[in-house]
Formats: structure tokens, sequence, C-alpha cells
């Protein structure tokens, strides 16, 4: 349903003319896990202005039906190209799994997303068991499965879908007894399956990464990806001559939830004297 073709190519034709290199980048995400992408961004294209959307009235995307996850991704891009953004980071393994390839589709900006590190856990795994944590949603999907066969082979992969962790991270409940119970009925499975290697398939898990490492010890190797998705950003902008090499970059955040609830976890995971505005209602 929606857009006529010839509508679209109107679209997709002025997006395409328009883009800037002073133009924002946007980055969103079902809530903060978004942050440790947006990190390795601003630290890799450190003049860059960065619009982050934090979907909070919506988390977990990880436990939505995949209609719902599409609906917002869509919400959410449109709020991004009225501001004109140059690019999109889909800094969520969920939103990517299952919407990325919807918005390719309709928008004629650049998409860069997030995958769970099959390849280069596979390449470092010495007992040929590797363990990945991911929600609900990104284990289920198809995205997911033609991952896992890409690069599944010669070696073993044993998932543990998370439901919860997300929600229990946005909370700004990073450490203590309760964040270490719920990470340990998770983590263990995996360990106990042989797992040397640990893939962090969700964004929001790279915020607790410290227990993670001390729940699985100094022999398992725990692999994220945030570097990755800032190097192809780059690539992709540098190829459309879309960066910005000089001047001050900067963030600012949207959310579609509480203001207050942002802020507050934000302010738990080190980032202070930020703005954070409400995202708009979508009619
Ligand atoms: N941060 C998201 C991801 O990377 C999902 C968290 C959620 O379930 O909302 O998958």
């Amino acid at each position: 349903p929606g857009i006529a073709p010839k509508v679209k190519q109107a679209l997709h034709s002025s997006a395409a003319t328009c883009a800037d290199s002073e133009h924002p980048i946007g980055v969103f995400d079902s809530g903060v896990g978004g942050l440790t992408i947006l990190r390795a961004v601003a630290a890799s294209l450190p003049h860059e202005m960065l619009l982050y959307v934090a979907d909070t009235a919506y988390l977990p995307y990880g436990q939505k039906s995949p209609d719902e996850i599409r609906r917002r991704a869509r919400v959410i891009t449109r709020f991004l190209v009225a501001r004109q953004v140059k690019a999109i980071v889909v800094a969520c393994n969920t939103a990517t799994a299952m919407a990325i390839d919807a918005l390719r589709g309709e928008f004629a900006l650049p998409f860069i997303g997030v995958e769970p590190a099959v390849k280069p856990a596979f390449a470092a795994t010495r007992s040929g068991v590797v363990g990945v944590l991911a929600t609900p949603a990104t284990m289920d999907s198809a995205r997911f499965r033609a991952l896992v066969a890409r690069f599944g082979g010669g070696a073993r992969l044993v998932t543990q879908a998370c439901a919860g962790l997300a929600e229990h991270i946005e909370r700004g409940e990073l450490d203590g007894e309760q964040t270490e119970q719920l990470l340990r009925g998770f983590v263990e499975p995996l360990l106990c399956a042989g797992a040397d290697t640990i893939v962090l398939g969700c964004t929001h898990y790279p915020l607790v990464v410290e227990s993670v490492r001390r729940i699985a010890g100094p022999d398992v190797t725990v692999i994220e990806n945030g570097g990755a998705v800032a190097r192809e950003l780059s690539r992709q902008l540098e190829q459309r001559g879309l960066r910005r090499t000089q001047g001050e970059g900067g963030r600012r955040f949207h959310v579609s939830g509480s203001v207050a609830g942002l802020r507050k976890v934000l302010t738990a995971l080190g980032e202070t004297n930020l703005g954070v505005e409400s995202l708009p209602e979508d009619r």
C-alpha cells in the first residue's frame, strides 16, 4: 500500500540531488543501544552532526512483530528525511533484520545497518563453537538465518535469545546483582555448550560488556561491531562525496518516550549536557 511509483521516483531523485556534506546523519534504535554505534561514528567522523532517535515508546523491538518494526522504522526515517539527513544508520540489529530492505526500497538515501558479527566470530573461534546473544526477533529473522548460512560453515553456532535484557539496560541498570543474574542466565548456557567466542548481536549489549566478560572469563572472546559500522558509513559517505571534513560535529537526541527517562539513562552512561527533545507524533 502507499506511495505511487511516480511519486516515489520523484522523492528518490530529489533526495539524491539535494544531499550535501553539510547535512546531518541520522542514527536510530529502539533506545540507547545505538549509542554504542553513535560513539564509534562520532570517533571516526568527528565533524559530522548526528541526529539520534531513541524510539523508547516502542521498546523492545526484539519482542515486536516484523510489521510493527517496519512501521516504526518508516516513521523515524520520514522524520529524519524531513531534517535532510544525508545517510541513516540503523543502529539496531533487530530493525536491520526486519526493516532495512524495505527502507532501501522506499527511500533513496544510503542506509547502513548492523548485523551480529558472525563472520569474525567464526574466524576467531578455536573451540569451533560460537555463541550469539540477540533479541528474539533477530534470532527469528530470515536475515539472521541467511547470515549464518553464509558464514557458518565449519563451526557450530549456539544462540541465546535474550528476552528482557534490552529493557533492563534501558532502565540504566548496568551493573549490580540483578543484572549479573540476568546475564548469567543467558551467557552460561553458551559456555556450557563450549563457546569460546560470544557475539553481542544487539546494540544494547555492549553497554554491559564488562559484566559479560567477567561471567565468560578470560579465555572467551567477546565480539561487538560498532567500529565496522562506522567504517562502512565513512566509506559510503566518501564514495558519494558526502563526508564532512571540517568544522565542529555534534549530537542531538529525539525520543518517542520520556525525555526525562532518556536523560537519566544517558547520564548513567556518562553522557551529559546533551540536547534531548520529543519526537513529534506521527500523523
Ligand atoms: N538494540 C536493539 C538491537 O540491536 C534492540 C533492542 C530491543 O529489543 O528493542 O537489536
